[in-house]
């Protein structure tokens, strides 16, 4: 059975009602049923945190998996230290955003920090982005 992270930063755990317009109106929770739903096979590790370095302890985990989803929230646009723990990570890995963080704010918001050691981005799908890294990583 594979075994695949999926780790959730800053913020995400306010999903539902945080900005609906921009996230949707799933709830963290929501999200986390539907993608065990679709995928009840497989040994999902879904979590979140606040912690910084909860997050990056993580990431060092699921060096042991066969594939790490993150979604770091706003940590994307700055954290060094996540950069660097993933870069010593050699399992696949996919970076999502449930928001099109392209479309958004000019300047901070479009730089991810994180973007240039992962595997592959998916930006601005909602929740079926965490659904399109599963089956990315599936496929491998
Ligand atoms: C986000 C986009 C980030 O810019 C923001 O800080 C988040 C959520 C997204 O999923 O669209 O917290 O990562």
């Amino acid at each position: 059975m594979a075994r695949i992270f999926i780790l959730n930063g800053v913020n995400l755990g306010a999903l539902g009602e945080r900005r609906p317009e921009v996230y949707g109106e799933q709830s963290l929770k929501d999200i986390e049923g539907l993608v065990r739903g679709e995928f009840p096979d497989l040994e999902l590790d879904f979590r979140q945190t606040d912690e910084e370095g909860e997050y990056i302890a993580w990431i060092r985990e699921a060096a042991a998996s066969d594939g790490l989803i993150l979604n770091p929230g706003a940590w994307t646009h700055y954290s060094y230290a996540i950069h660097d723990a993933l870069e010593v990570v050699y399992v696949p890995k996919v970076e999502v955003h449930l928001s099109n963080v392209h479309a958004r704010e000019e300047g901070w918001r479009r730089v991810s920090v994180v973007s240039p050691v992962v595997d592959a981005v998916v930006a601005g799908m909602g929740a079926s982005g965490y659904l399109a890294a599963v089956r990315y990583l599936l496929g491998l």
